[in-house]
């Protein structure tokens, strides 16, 4: 396979996974504004322009100051049910074939919406997905920096609902938050079978004691961004050996940093970590997963050789049984000879 440059229909034609997705993150300026008015919340704006002018921000607590008091018009299951549908309809779109998608209970029972609002909708449009050729499993994640006692108490509340999520995560504010304050709530949810990751996001005080920690105390299974990782070869010596994956938002890095960090992404992958290319808050950062894998390929120049490894490193990093992600591997094979055929048959064509 030549290192050409892949094209936008080659990338969104490329069967993927997504795993690094927060379903509030998906919350479109209309569907915010039809949800203001079914539940009559008022936003303070009437307009999707007047909404998009809300979605400014330069950090990651600059983005979370938006982000929180936007989920107040998710109220009832259905509201999470729409929200989930919608985004599960766009992501098809994009030659998504697996999603495994985080959603934040306590944003919803601090504002005293029942958890099982939140379980039952999202989850019945994770089911649903099917009918867009997606399977699709949910991640709760807690809030960093509410208490430990607060997650505890969620995951309780929720381990009613164990069989409608996989996994557990943490996110939120980073800052004063390291994972190690989430040790004892972590080991229960692995002592109930699920999975764990943990976000250690981009260029944070002390990002690399908490990439230590995630992999050394909280054992994860991924690590949500991580990509600050690259300072330490040790640590990147860790996750290749273990095949940990990184789930990189190239366009959400760039607004909440100073670049989408490209090179690190790109250097990670050519050290043969388990990078994966996702959208983070797709709505709030304007791109969905192939304007991500798009905008790395255009920034780094990556050939169609690495962009088909960041596809299968989608899959292989997903928590789903080995059998299932051999038949999406076998379906990137596919997809990308039936692809150089069509490409030869058409300079073929154009020379006679
Ligand atoms: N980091 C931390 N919290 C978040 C993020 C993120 O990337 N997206 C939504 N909540
Ligand atoms: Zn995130």
């Amino acid at each position: 396979m030549p290192a050409t440059t892949p094209t936008r229909e080659f990338v969104l034609g490329l069967p993927k996974s997504e795993l690094h997705l927060h379903l509030e993150g998906t919350l479109e300026p209309e569907l915010k504004l039809a949800l203001a008015t079914r539940n009559g919340v008022d936003i303070g704006q009437s307009t999707v322009e007047e909404v998009r002018k809300t979605y400014v921000f330069d950090s990651l607590a600059s983005f979370l100051g938006v982000y929180y008091p936007a989920m107040n018009v998710l109220v009832e299951e259905q509201d999470f049910y729409d929200l989930a549908s919608a985004y599960f309809l766009r992501a098809a779109t994009d030659g998504v074939r697996r999603v495994e998608a985080f959603f934040d209970p306590q944003a919803h029972t601090s504002r005293g919406v029942p958890i099982e609002n939140v379980i039952l909708g999202c989850s019945r449009a994770a089911t649903d997905a099917a009918d867009f050729g997606i399977s699709a499993d949910l991640i709760l994640c807690f809030l960093r920096d509410f208490t430990a006692e607060s997650a505890l108490a969620t995951l309780q509340e929720a381990l009613p609902y164990k069989d409608l999520f996989i996994g557990v995560g943490l996110d939120s504010d980073e800052r004063d938050n390291p994972p190690a304050k989430f040790a004892e709530v972590f080991a229960l949810a692995r002592s109930e079978g699920l999975m764990l990751t943990m976000h250690c996001d981009i260029d944070q005080v002390g990002s690399i004691e908490n990439i230590r920690q995630v992999l050394e105390e909280i054992k994860v299974d991924r690590i949500d961004h991580g990509t600050n990782i690259v300072e330490n070869p040790e640590l990147v010596e860790l996750v290749r050996e273990r095949g940990i994956g990184l789930t990189c938002c190239p366009v959400s890095n760039s607004f909440v940093t100073s670049d989408m960090k490209a090179t690190e992404i790109v250097e990670l992958l050519g050290r043969g970590v388990k990078v994966t290319v996702n959208s983070d808050d797709p709505a709030y950062f304007g791109g969905y997963i192939a304007d991500n894998y798009l905008a790395l390929i255009e920034k780094s120049g990556l050939g169609i050789d690495d962009v088909v490894t960041l596809a299968k490193n989608s899959f292989e990093a997903s928590w789903l049984a080995d059998d299932e992600k051999a038949l999406h591997l076998a379906e990137i094979d596919h997809y990308v000879e039936s692809y150089s055929d069509a490409a030869a048959s058409a300079t073929a064509a154009e020379s006679v």
